[in-house]
């Protein structure tokens, strides 16, 4: 067993090498409060009411996170899993009943294999320090994941992961091949010894719910030596309403090579709203231009626009990181924390102008509204919606992030909640309906949750659907199978089919 001593934990498992780890982490300890509060990525979850946590464990070998899944079960605590801490909700930090933290950001190795074009990459790596290890051994290869160098691949990979890649080669998911998960029994289990229920549940479900993912393997992918890059910004009061209304148009439909998103913005001190169309091409400048002008001539791209570059210079540019820094600015891990609540959506056809302009009147009435628009199609569309469990897949021409920033306090934090509520609401009739969809990653609790409630309780299968549709029964099957006790759970972790 396992048992807390001062400060230290003594692990004696049998199927563990019998370490001590250091628990400097117990609440006691000085660095309690910091270790707890690192990788927190929404401020919004801090704060002297949210529930703490009886321990942290930093695991610093995979037989230490065996221990901490046995010792849970032993002394009834309930685990949380952090991997890059970005959850929107914070549920990798926080819960109502007793919890410890597993903090898996000291298992962050990357193994890159050029010769077969793969990775194992441990699930505390971000995924900067991914692409950056990536392109330390092969400028020609990539991978396919998120728009933020400080994200975990622990949960980002498990619940989908998207960015500028995604329409050339889908989901960072869709590129998973194998993994290494310890199940409820503190067993490590792989791809093959997991079966592929399981596999397939852990690539897009949320994996928190069905173990703890030790690592990745991942399937790199091609990528030019040269790409090019713009992010173009019109502001709406100059009627960039008419582009966003246009791009609704053709943003799916672009060679898979292209990707342009829009990110809407309201910029405080000038008051005006900005559309920012921010784009990767797999090519050469000429290319961009001539597709952009067949496919986009409303939007007025120039060369003197664009910049060629590296894929993983691409990477510096399009996240805004600081360029002068070079590529191991990439390894640094100074996240943007800030307060703020997300939603998001998925549109199956354009909305109008009219609506539009009723979106950017809500936009004026808060500080820090953003609304990212990411367009699907590509790759994207040939997956088929069984494939893995993220099912918003043909169809849908765009997902939207909605998000509201805010400095701090209780009245901030609740005029920006009923704002992104309200604006929401304002969506309901140009969204996709029945279910209206949800990105599992963009973690919103106000769809439901499923606190004292089994699978076929009507609260579960609402979020259920909203998040992964049809795929909700198969992954209730899964749960049920692997974890019948619902040991691995949180607010919205797929339950079993009785508890
Ligand atoms: P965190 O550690 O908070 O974990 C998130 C969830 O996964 C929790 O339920 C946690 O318990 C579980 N988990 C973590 N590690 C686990 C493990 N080893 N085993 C089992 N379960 C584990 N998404 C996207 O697709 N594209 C994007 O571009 C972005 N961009 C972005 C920017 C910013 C600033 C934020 C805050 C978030 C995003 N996201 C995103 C969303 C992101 O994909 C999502 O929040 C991920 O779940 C974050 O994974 P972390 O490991 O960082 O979070």
């Amino acid at each position: 067993g396992v048992e807390a001593l001062g400060g230290s934990l003594a692990i004696g498992a049998s199927d563990t090498d019998g370490a001590l780890i250091d628990l400097d982490t117990c609440q006691q300890n000085s660095s309690y409060s910091t270790i707890l509060q690192s990788s927190i990525q929404n401020l919004r979850i801090l704060s002297s009411t949210t529930p703490k946590p009886q321990f942290i464990i930093t695991p610093l070998n995979e037989s230490h996170v065996q221990a901490a899944v046995i010792c849970s079960r032993q002394h009834g605590f309930q685990i949380r899993v952090r991997s890059g801490g970005h959850d929107y909700e914070g549920l990798s930090s926080v819960s109502d009943i007793p919890f410890i933290i597993v903090d898996m950001s000291s298992l962050r190795s990357v193994d890159v294999n050029v010769d077969d074009q793969t990775a194992w990459v441990q699930s505390g790596a971000a995924i900067g320090e991914l692409y950056y290890r990536i392109a330390e051994k092969s400028r020609k290869l990539g991978f396919p994941a998120g728009v933020c160098d400080t994200i975990g691949v622990g949960g980002h990979f498990s619940g989908g992961g998207y960015g500028f890649l995604t329409r050339k080669y889908g989901l960072a998911s869709d590129n998973i091949i194998d993994a290494r998960i310890i199940d409820v029994n503190g067993k490590i289990l792989n791809r093959e010894s997991m079966g592929e229920d399981l596999f397939w549940a852990i690539r897009g479900a949320g994996a928190a719910g069905f173990g703890i993912i030790l690592s990745w393997k991942i399937k790199l992918v091609p990528v030019p030596d040269v790409v090019t890059v713009f992010i173009l910004n019109r502001p709406i009061e100059e009627g960039a309403s008419k582009l966003v209304y246009r791009w609704q148009h053709i943003a799916d439909k672009l060679n898979e090579d292209l990707f342009v998103r829009i990110t809407i913005s309201s910029d405080i001190a000038n008051k005006t709203i900005n559309a920012a169309f921010e784009s990767l091409y797999l090519g050469g400048v000429d290319e961009l231009l001539q597709l952009m002008e067949q496919s986009f001539p409303e939007l007025g791209l120039k060369k003197n626009d664009c910049t060629q570059m590296s894929w993983i210079e691409s990477i510096i540019y399009l996240y805004n990181l600081q360029s002068d820094k070079g590529l191991e600015v990439l390894l640094e891990k100074n996240q943007r924390k800030s307060f703020y609540k997300a939603k998001s959506d998925y549109v199956k056809e354009p909305i109008s102008e009219i609506v539009l302009e009723g979106i950017w009147e809500r936009f004026r009435k808060v500080e820090v509204p953003v609304m990212i628009l990411t367009p699907n199609g590509g790759k994207m569309k040939e997956i088929s919606e069984q494939e893995t469990p993220y099912p918003h897949r043909e169809g849908n021409i765009y997902e939207i992030q909605y998000l509201a920033y805010w400095d701090g306090g209780d009245a901030a934090a609740n005029e920006n909640i009923n704002w992104i509520k309200e604006l929401y609401s304002y969506m309901t009739p140009h969204v996709s309906k029945s279910p209206r969809a949800a990105y599992a990653n963009y973690r919103d609790l106000d769809l439901g949750t499923n606190e004292n409630c089994h699978a076929n309780c009507p609260e579960a299968m609402d979020w259920g659907h909203k998040y992964f549709k049809s795929n909700f029964e198969r992954l209730v099957q899964v749960k049920t199978k692997v974890d019948p006790t619902n040991f691995f759970r949180h607010e919205q972790s797929i339950p079993p089919l009785t508890i």
